[in-house]
């Protein structure tokens, strides 16, 4: 079974935070998509709201996200108006104000922006939106730049849940991603946020980094849950040197193969359920108490261009360069090159410039792979009625024979050994990914 899992394992496949794939955006859908979903969006029901901040001290050489390093003040203070305006924008014209039910600043490195940047755009969004009693408001951090002030600041203005960029904590794998971090300045950013009143905790993980090794792996997995954080991301670094120029900086030479990979996704997983924790999907582990290990023992957790999450709105507004908003008829992305962002917002205009329409046979098909990523499961009469998918069944019979999946009737199950590639039995209800698949990472 391990060389068949092996062999797997070297497909290119998506990530699958959203279907179809931000890969798959056209320009046919833009802004005047963006204002009809806007003006037509449900104001019943609640909005999730993400706040993209492309920009960052110093660049990392692993750095997959869409940031840049800030050079000059004056540009972040100009991108942070830009945001301001932006959700004035987007709140004329909804039909009536929408009530938040999450609110995630996203990176880059937001907090970039200081305590009283983050405040200004908070406030506008305060006054233009309402937010739910028990909203969550969480924010990804660098430890490197968690300062008292700023976890204090964060704690005033209702931030309840943080993410800090842990990575890795050996100094040589460290000096290899340029990162370098001592595990002190996690330790200190833990405690001033916690201090501060920030309570839930998110550490993100890397593997498949150069000079990682799996003795490498436990160590950091064994430190870094001694600071009892209450939900962990791993993830398996995506190395796009054709996309990403700071990646062709990264010595491919020390970076491990993909059965190395594998071994490391299986060793990380052990280390973690060890001390208690799930796991959750592919790569989150969560303490039992935490929401998202609540939200997966319930049947709620859900997958969004953030990753797991138990957050169930139909609804998602990005605001900020290359954001992505979510509505019931598609997906529509900001431009992502900040100059033309800024320049569009400011002169009174939505950002939109790519996207993707979602008819009820893509709806199912999205709820299909978000249904496998999410519980390893698909029951194709829930989450497709409409579709017979001849074609999948038949590209599936292989992975059945290969003991990776189970289908019975229209149920479809990855087996114990099929949970590591359920990105590959996603795959199969993608049309899309099977022409172009060398676009994406390692299936592990
Ligand atoms: C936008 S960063 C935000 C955190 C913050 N800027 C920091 O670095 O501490 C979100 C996370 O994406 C992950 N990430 C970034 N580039 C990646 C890559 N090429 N492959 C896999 N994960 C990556 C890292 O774990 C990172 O913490
Ligand atoms: S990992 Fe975080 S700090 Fe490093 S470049 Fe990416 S967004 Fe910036």
């Amino acid at each position: 079974m391990n060389d068949i899992v092996r062999r797997y394992a070297r497909l290119q496949v998506p990530r699958y935070t959203s279907y179809p794939t931000a890969a798959e955006f056209t320009a046919d859908v833009a802004a005047i998509d963006q204002r009809q979903w806007l003006e037509n969006v449900d104001t019943a029901e609640a909005v999730s709201v993400y706040l993209h901040v492309p920009y960052c001290r110093d660049l990392c050489l692993y750095c997959g996200c869409n940031t840049k390093k800030a050079l000059r003040d004056d540009v972040i203070a100009a991108y942070r108006g830009a945001l301001v305006h932006e959700v004035a924008l987007v709140s004329d014209i909804l039909p009536a104000p929408m009530r938040i039910a999450r609110l995630h600043w996203g990176g880059g490195t937001p907090s970039i922006l200081g305590v009283d940047g983050l405040a200004s755009v908070m406030q506008v969004l305060r006054d233009r939106f309402v937010f739910e009693a028990d909203h969550e408001l969480a924010i990804e951090l660098d430890p490197r730049y968690v300062t008292e002030d700023l976890a204090n600041g964060l704690g005033r203005l209702g931030v309840n849940r943080a993410s800090l960029g842990v990575q890795d904590v050996n100094p040589l794998v460290q000096a290899a991603i340029g990162r370098c971090q001592p595990m002190h300045d996690v330790e200190t950013a833990v405690a001033r946020l916690r201090r501060a009143g920030i309570l839930n905790l998110n550490f993100d993980l890397i593997y498949g980094l150069p000079l990682q090794t799996t003795a490498s792996l436990r160590k950091t997995c064994a430190i870094v849950a001694a600071l009892s954080p209450d939900r962990i991301a791993c993830y398996g670094y995506a190395h796009m040197p054709h996309l990403k120029a700071n990646q062709r900086r990264i010595d491919e030479r020390a970076l491990p193969d993909a059965d190395q990979r594998l071994d490391q996704a299986g060793i990380i997983a052990d280390e973690f359920i060890g001390r208690g924790f799930q796991k959750i999907g592919i790569d989150h582990f969560a303490r039992s108490s935490d929401a998202l290990a609540r939200a997966a023992a319930s049947g709620r957790l859900h997958r969004n261009f953030q990753g797991y999450t138990d957050d169930g709105t139909r609804n998602l507004i990005g605001f900020g360069a290359s954001s992505i908003s979510m509505f019931k008829d598609g997906y529509v992305q900001n431009i992502s090159d900040v100059p033309s962002y800024v320049r569009a917002i400011s002169s009174g205009r939505l950002a939109a410039s790519r996207g993707c329409r979602l008819d009820a046979a893509e709806r199912q098909r999205a709820r299909t792979i978000e249904s496998l990523m999410c519980s390893f499961h698909a029951d194709l009469d829930i989450t497709a009625p409409d579709l017979s998918f001849d074609e999948e069944f038949a590209l599936l019979q292989p992975l059945a024979r290969d003991g990776l999946v189970r289908i019975e009737d229209r149920v479809v199950t990855a087996t114990e050994a099929g949970r590591s590639l359920v990105r590959v039995i996603a795959a199969v209800f993608d049309p899309h990914t099977r022409v172009n698949a060398a676009r994406f990472s390692k299936a592990v």
